[in-house]
């Protein structure tokens, strides 16, 4: 059985004190409950005082991004090796909003994922297609694309580490949210790659966030489908009284 992971991306959003109060409030409704994973991800410069105040929380502490090279002149880049020294768990790699507003290539994906394996992070590897590519019926090729890609020469025993967020890009931040029957047709697929670049066995384990839209109204029929195994939730994650009963989502 794969545990359910829900993730909350904060992106570019919250100041100081109410990042520290949000991860407070996520600390004391979360508690100790062990039947799901959770993870947050806040902006880089609110990273330590939000690993401060989950410190004695099972809840996980990500990074939105990494940079793809090791260290040296790259102004303005944050390295997974300075991620995982400050105590960080996991990081978001090719984000839609990092593809398509930053230019991020397959390239660039794929080597953040290795920098970020080689320090010990675990990563969330979103990949989705454009409301143009449904329509033009490639959502399998763009999606096979950013997965084969983004995890070209990763080993086996790597894939522990790695959740895949399929993200249709038309249903982030747009209230549109993708029917469970579109999440898990693209979520089968993507499960059936796995197996034929690694095994069945990974296939098997690997979880599969769904992220898009989602929130306390339909948090749980997409965690239904039998290949949805949590969420990447964007504005949602922002308040304790959404993301908390999205973590609740079997309560
Ligand atoms: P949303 O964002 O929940 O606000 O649609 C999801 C995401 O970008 O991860």
């Amino acid at each position: 059985m794969r545990k359910p992971y829900l993730a909350g991306n904060w992106k570019m959003n919250l100041d100081r004190r109410s990042a520290i109060e949000l991860a407070i409030a996520l600390r004391e409704g979360v508690g100790e409950r062990t039947d799901v994973d959770v993870g947050v991800a806040p902006p880089f410069v609110y990273l330590d005082a939000v690993l401060q105040a989950l410190d004695s929380s099972p809840i996980w502490v990500g990074a939105q991004n990494v940079a793809d090279q090791d260290s040296g002149a790259f102004t303005g880049e944050i390295s997974a090796a300075m991620l995982a020294d400050l105590g960080v768990d996991f990081t978001i790699i090719g984000h839609s909003e990092r593809r398509h507003v930053y230019g991020e290539t397959d390239d660039q994906v794929n080597t953040k994922v290795h920098r970020a394996l080689e320090v010990g992070l675990e990563v969330i590897l979103c990949v989705g297609e454009t409301l143009e590519e449904r329509e033009a019926k490639s959502t399998e090729k763009v999606v096979r694309t950013h997965l084969t890609r983004g995890l070209e020469g990763v080993s086996a025993d790597d894939m522990d580490r790695v959740t895949i967020a399929y993200e249709p890009v038309w249903a982030i931040g747009t209230g549109l949210t993708a029917t469970p029957e579109q999440a898990g047709e693209v979520h089968e697929y993507l499960r059936g790659l796995v197996s034929g670049l690694y095994d069945e066995g990974i296939a098997g384990k690997i979880r599969i966030q769904y992220g898009g839209s989602v929130k306390p109204g339909n948090v749980a029929e997409l965690m239904a489908v039998p290949d949805v195994d949590g969420a990447l939730v964007g504005g949602a994650s922002l308040q304790p009284e959404l993301f908390l009963p999205i973590v609740g989502f079997q309560d």
